[in-house]
């Protein structure tokens, strides 16, 4: 591949914003046709991350968030690169994720389901990517958790992430899986992308040689910022 190949995003790919499947899609999907605004010099010049911004705890969900004690759940490693089209590593690029506890509870205050709150879980953490565009954060498995959706509808195993390039027009939004979790093929959410290999791309494999012996299991998860090779990002399509 040459320097400078360029592949437009698959928009194609991209799930319609009307699928009734996905009930709030009824009402969140545009009822008008979509207005173009140019960015703004401050949408496109800030904000400029540095690493005195994260704190030391940042990437790591079982302790950024702890009360004397450790979160209840399974300990896991997420780690991948961020890429470009070309598969070249995209350096300082900060990650945010966020996600349920183990038993499947965010800490939000429109949260409804029963399961509890882990005290020393909040739910949180955020990363620069190193030279080679790699990141790398400690957490417990998100547990699964039901939504009023369907009369039974439960979202799988998932971490939010939010990828931030140079600027604020350059915010990216995707959700990770965990390999083998069978509520990813029933959920809803999912099933408004039609193409399989767009799912399987956001479903981490479990990477036993980055395991921790005794410690933690390893979840490996690239993001590819844009070209055929992308990640589906669940950014509306104009903009971007
Ligand atoms: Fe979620």
């Amino acid at each position: 591949m040459s320097d400078g190949s360029f592949y437009q995003r698959d928009r194609s790919r991209h799930p319609p914003a009307f699928s009734p499947g996905y009930k709030t899609s009824v009402t969140r999907s545009p009822q008008k046709a979509p207005i173009s605004l140019d960015n703004t010099i401050s949408e496109m010049t800030g904000p400029v991350f540095g690493h005195g911004l994260i704190g030391e705890l940042d990437n790591d969900l079982t302790r950024n968030f702890a009360h004397g004690g450790e979160p209840i759940g399974q300990r896991i490693i997420v780690h991948g690169r961020v890429l470009d089209e070309d598969g070249r590593a995209v350096p300082e690029v900060l990650l945010e994720f966020w996600q349920a506890n183990a038993g499947g509870r965010y800490r939000h205050r429109k949260e409804t389901y029963l399961a509890p709150l882990d005290p020393n879980f909040g739910g949180c953490g955020r990363t620069l990517t190193g030279p080679d565009g790699s990141y790398r954060f400690r957490t417990v498995k998100p547990g699964a958790y039901p939504w009023p959706n369907g009369p039974n509808d439960w979202r799988p195993a998932h971490i939010h992430f939010s990828v931030f390039g140079l600027g604020f027009a350059q915010r990216l939004i995707t959700q990770m899986y965990f390999e083998g979790d069978p509520l990813i093929w029933q959920c809803p959410i999912v099933r408004t992308i039609s193409d399989r290999a767009a799912i399987e791309q956001l479903i981490a494999p479990l990477d036993m040689a980055n395991s921790v012996p005794m410690d933690a299991r390893a979840y490996k998860f690239d993001i590819v910022l844009r070209g055929r090779r992308s990640t589906l990002f669940e950014n509306r399509l104009e903009g971007n």
